[in-house]
Order: structure tokens, then sequence, then C-alpha cells
């Protein structure tokens, strides 16, 4: 599998379709997972990069049906956070080291465009902060708006590339606009997010290696990629997690396609097993999350059932992780 893998990237610069759906497929991984980690060992020199992320609201327009958030689930308790408290959690997750802040909600229309421009605006002028923006499909305008007060990346995965199941899933928009958001995001100077679920229903191992390389057409410098979670007050409660292994798999196979892709060990792997969450470091993952969000409101942003702490100190939060990267032989950043 690897001699294929090595001659058609020396040829072609590139996997096809097949090649990946096959290697995802393959009885033993092995040798795979060594050359994913002797690249990601290459690049990224055993550095694992943290950044902490903000939940600021969990109201949502939209009705993802694998999402706990969506906004038909009517049992989930809803939270928009302030202005004023989004700056003070950054700056304290600056002062605790993180250098990247992640600010994440539902689809919240709420936030508008100057409201969120004075957010990055304020945290930009009092510290120095990397700012990730993730609020889901967004005008052109907007974008671009936020890119002019500070913002540095943007995070929208497309979830699938298959556009059936993307149908099947999203009563409420296309997958279509969803790859133009990207794309403009992109063209916009934002280091761009993108990512992918495992395990949805439908998937194959084709759906999944058109995943990949749509990471690679997108030109992504980032892709989160974890498995699906049932949530019990979702449409897809009684669908079966995703697998760990084929995460970790898909994790992999980006590492060696897209040598420089930062990727995320996800929180949602972390969720179905701590320990695979661990190992995905030495096959490919180079990047780590870790929430900020005030303890008041953590349980409320439930995408997915996550039963993990809802321990609420930034600063030993932080300490926590970088003793955990360093337990792995790795250098938390
Ligand atoms: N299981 C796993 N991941 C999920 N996400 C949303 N719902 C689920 C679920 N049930 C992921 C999506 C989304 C990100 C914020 O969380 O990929 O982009």
């Amino acid at each position: 599998a690897v001699k294929r893998i090595r001659e058609e990237l020396v040829a072609g610069g590139t996997l096809s379709l097949g090649t990946l759906a096959d290697t995802l497929a393959l009885d033993d991984f092995t040798e795979v997972y060594r050359l994913a980690d002797q690249v990601n060992e290459e690049v990224n020199h055993g550095v694992v990069r943290i950044r902490a992320i903000l939940e600021f609201s969990n109201v949502c327009r939209r009705q993802c049906r694998y999402c706990g958030l969506n906004c038909e689930n009517k049992k989930l308790e809803r939270y928009q956070m302030g202005e004023d408290e989004m700056v003070q959690t950054t700056l304290a997750a600056y002062r605790a080291g993180y250098q990247t802040i992640v600010l994440q909600s539902g689809e919240d229309p709420y936030y508008d465009k100057e409201m969120i421009g004075r957010v990055i605006r304020e945290i930009k002028a009092r510290c120095g902060i990397s700012i990730t923006l993730s609020l889901g499909e967004r005008t052109k305008e907007e974008y671009a708006y936020w890119k002019e007060c500070g913002a540095d990346r943007y995070l929208l995965k497309h979830e699938t590339s298959d556009p059936e199941i993307y149908a099947a899933l999203h009563p409420c928009g296309t997958l279509e606009n969803r790859i133009q958001c990207l794309r403009w995001i992109k063209e916009l100077g934002y280091e761009t997010g993108s990512g992918f679920m495992i395990g949805l229903p439908g998937q194959t191992c084709d759906t999944i290696a058109g995943d990949i390389l749509l990471l690679r057409e997108l030109s992504c410098d980032m892709a989160g990629i974890g498995p699906f979670i049932a949530h019990p007050d979702t449409a897809l409660k009684d669908q079966p997690n995703g697998s760990t292994e084929l995460t970790k798999r898909a994790v992999a196979l980006s590492r060696i396609l897209m040598p420089h892709l930062h990727l995320p060990a996800t929180t949602a792997l972390g969720v179905l097993s701590q320990g695979e969450k661990s190992d995905v470091f030495s096959c490919g993952a180079d990047v780590v999350m870790r929430k900020v969000t005030p303890g008041a409101y953590r349980r409320l942003y439930e995408i997915y059932p996550s039963g993990l702490g809802l321990d609420d100190d930034i600063v030993k939060g932080r300490m926590e992780l970088e003793d955990a990267i360093r337990q792995l032989g790795k250098q938390p950043l």
C-alpha cells in the first residue's frame, strides 16, 4: 500500500480517489500510519499547537440532522454571550498562554457584521492573539469585513463531500453554497479550515476519499476530521457512532497527501475514546483545541453528548493539556 501511495505521489503529486478508498479499507494499516507519522515529524518536528475555543452562542437557525444545536431541538436552553464577556474570556485565554482563540457559535444572526467586527477589533487592540472565526455560512461581504477588522482564520467544515448525503442531512442549505463560502474565505486571505465527519449514514470509503480530495481542491490550511456521535435529541439518535479507526485513517491519509495541513485531534474523537485521541498524534495530528467557554454555558453547547469534564479554570486547563502533550513525547506550543 505504501509503495502504491509513494509512486502515485511522486508521479502526479496527488492520490487518486481509488487509491485513497482502497487504502482506507486495508486490513492492516500499520505501514500507512508509520508513513503519516514520518511526514508529520518532518513537517512539524513533534510540535502540537494548542488553540482555545470559546463557544459564545448556542443559538442556531439551521436544522442539521446530526447536531444537538439545531433549531428544532426545543429541549436545549439557549444562551448568547455579550461582547464584553467574549473579549474578557479571550483576554483570560491569552494570559493563560493561548496564542489562538477560536470564536465559535451556531449560525446566530443576532451577532451581526458590526458586532463581530467590534469584538475582533477590541481583542486585537488589547492583545496579540490570533483569531479564528467559526460562525457558519455568512455573506462574502461579512467575511471580507471581518478580515479587515483583523480576523486571521475561518473554520467551516464541509461535513461531507457527497451532495446526496449532504442534502439528506441539511434541509437548511446546499453543499454548493458551503463550498462557495469556503472559496470566498480562501480568496479573502483567511487561513481556511474545513473538515468532515466519519460515519454519516450512507457514507462509504469512496465518500471519505472524496472528502480528503476536496480538502486538497480547496487548498485548505486546516481540517477537522471527527467521528459522528449520535445525539439523543436529533433525527439521527438511533444511528451508530462513527468509527474511531476510520477517523484516524482519514487523518493519516490527509497528512500524507497534504503534509502542511493542520490536523486537529478532534474533541469528538476524544469523546468516543481518550486513548484514540492521544493516539492520533502519532498518525498525523498536530493541533488540539481546548474549551475556554465559561462554566455556566459549557453544558449547553452540546453539539453531541460529550460526558467530558466541565472544569472551567482556564489556566489549569491549559497546564493539564500541556502536560498531557509532553507525556506523549510532543512539544506543546
Ligand atoms: N457528531 C460529531 N460531530 C458533530 N458535529 C456536529 N454534530 C455532530 C455530531 N453529532 C460537528 C460538525 C460541525 C462541528 C462544529 O461539529 O462537523 O462542523
